[in-house]
């Protein structure tokens, strides 16, 4: 029996037909592939998630008619594994390689410049004195021969969850190096000491970073998240994100739009230029908790689906506790992204300029109206702009490039531990599933380090 699976779709005339089938026509294999994703400007993303591996191989068909399109068909020789098949790639450097991993990060160097080397044993004694507190986010981990063990330091560290499902997902896929490590799972960034003060700063690992913090960040808890549970838990993802970008630029409200929580008071501000300036911003609040006084004053407005945001021409992105992980997706559609100037930044933020990928808005928000108002007299420069940063966000947020980014920091903190990572008192082992989800033949060689 093959396992065969196709999709016809439609772009104006254009009949295309997508075929993701084993290469061997022995072979079974489940595969969940959703409808594809027209991106609205002749372009299509196609995805698929296997639910089991397959040792011959897979082949993709693209077809118009009945002849291949571009290279097609693609090969993808086997063993292809899927998500949760425990076989992790021995040679890092192959590993990066098939997955295209850029050769430089800039952002990841600029992080390590404060460190260029990590003194394991002050950490341990020094950050569950800092951070460890009742209040506290930070799990301490270590990965030792591609297990993983982690203790908490704090009482608020439920987002271990999130820091568990994308490292377990990575041991599955390459061995990891040896390290030791503390993660903060809070929203703001902890190391404010300065490189020049003694005692120094500390490598804490972080979601978000600061200008005036030395963490050193990863691509946030939301995007590693929804990318590992693309296809199945989540609808809102990097990839699909992009097959709901609304009506095409003309056909966009010429307004601005924000919906979020109150988490920042200029989001409060927002939504009072929105009732002064309704013809050029629409703003409102979906939820109160820091400013619950103000919800009578400015009202509560309804809960509006992510994809919707892209009816609107420009999307107004203000910080939220920290940055605002929806910046991500709103730089993936097709609207002018009007984003706040800010302290905090994402793991990308860096490859993004204003003017070019986004327009700035003042943090206190003074040039916001007038702003609005340049993107409705200058259509064209607002739209190439709305383009070029869709563009480099594409390039930026594929999935894949977010394995590597975690791979490269954990390689560059490893490279710089000057003494060997230990499981610690209190750490216990996080585990690989083991149910039926898992079941797989590995063909990979298994370590051959001793086991602990
Ligand atoms: C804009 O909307 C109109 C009316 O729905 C539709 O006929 C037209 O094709 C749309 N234009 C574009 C470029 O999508
Ligand atoms: C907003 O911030 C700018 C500096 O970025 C400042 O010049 C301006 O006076 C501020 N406006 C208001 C209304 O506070």
């Amino acid at each position: 029996i093959v396992a065969l699976y196709i999709y016809f779709f439609l772009s104006g005339q254009t009949l295309f037909k997508v075929v993701i089938k084993s290469l061997s026509p022995k072979e079974l294999v489940r595969i969940h592939v959703p409808k594809p994703l027209d991106r609205n400007d002749g372009t299509f993303l196609v995805r698929y998630r296997m639910y089991e591996t397959v040792s011959e191989g897979l082949k993709i068909e693209v077809l118009y008619g009945d002849e291949h399109v571009a290279q097609s068909p693609y090969i993808l020789k086997g063993p292809v594994y899927h998500e949760y098949c425990e076989c992790p790639e021995e040679d890092p450097q192959a590993w990066q390689k098939t997955l295209s991993c850029p050769t430089e990060e800039p952002q990841i160097a600029k992080d390590f410049a404060s460190f260029p080397s990590i003194n394991l044993q002050q950490m341990l004694n020094e950050v569950p004195k800092r951070f460890g507190d009742e209040r506290g986010a930070v799990v301490h981990y270590t990965i030792l021969n591609n297990h993983i063990y982690r203790r908490s330091l704090g009482k608020y560290t439920d987002f271990k969850m999130f820091s568990d499902e994308i490292l377990l997902s990575l041991a599955r896929k390459v061995l990891l190096p040896d390290i030791e490590f503390y993660i903060n799972l809070g929203d703001w960034p902890l190391e404010h000491r300065k490189v020049n003060e003694t005692p120094g700063p500390l490598p804490i690992v972080s979601w978000c970073g600061s200008l005036d913090s030395r963490d050193i960040i990863l691509p946030t808890y939301d995007i590693s998240h929804s990318t590992l549970e693309a296809m199945r838990g989540v609808t809102n993802d990097l990839l699909s994100i992009q097959g709901n970008t609304g009506p095409s630029w003309i056909n966009k409200t010429e307004k601005a739009f924000f919906r979020g929580r109150d988490s920042r008071e200029e989001r409060l501000q927002l939504v009072q230029m929105s009732k002064e300036n309704p013809e050029l911003l629409d703003a409102g609040i979906t939820g109160y908790f820091f400013f619950q006084e103000k919800e009578k004053e400015l009202g509560k407005a309804k809960l509006i689906g992510f994809f919707d945001f892209f009816k609107y021409k420009y999307q107004v992105n203000v910080d939220g506790t920290v940055a605002a992980y929806r910046y991500p997706y709103l730089m993936l559609g097709d609207s002018l992204v009007l984003k706040q100037d800010s302290t905090y930044y994402e793991h990308f933020y860096m490859a993004l300029k204003p003017w070019k990928h986004y327009v700035p808005i003042k943090r206190n928000l003074s040039d916001l109206l007038e702003k609005i108002k340049w993107a409705k007299e200058n259509d064209e420069e607002a739209k190439k702009i709305a383009k070029e940063g869709q563009l480099r966000a594409r390039d930026l947020l594929q999935p894949h490039r977010l394995y590597c980014y975690y791979y490269r920091v954990f390689r560059e903190y490893a490279e710089r531990q000057s003494s060997k990572p230990e499981i610690r008192d209190g750490m216990e082992l996080v585990a690989q599933p083991d149910d039926d989800t898992s079941v797989c033949q590995c063909h990979r060689e298994r370590p051959s380090r001793e086991e602990l």
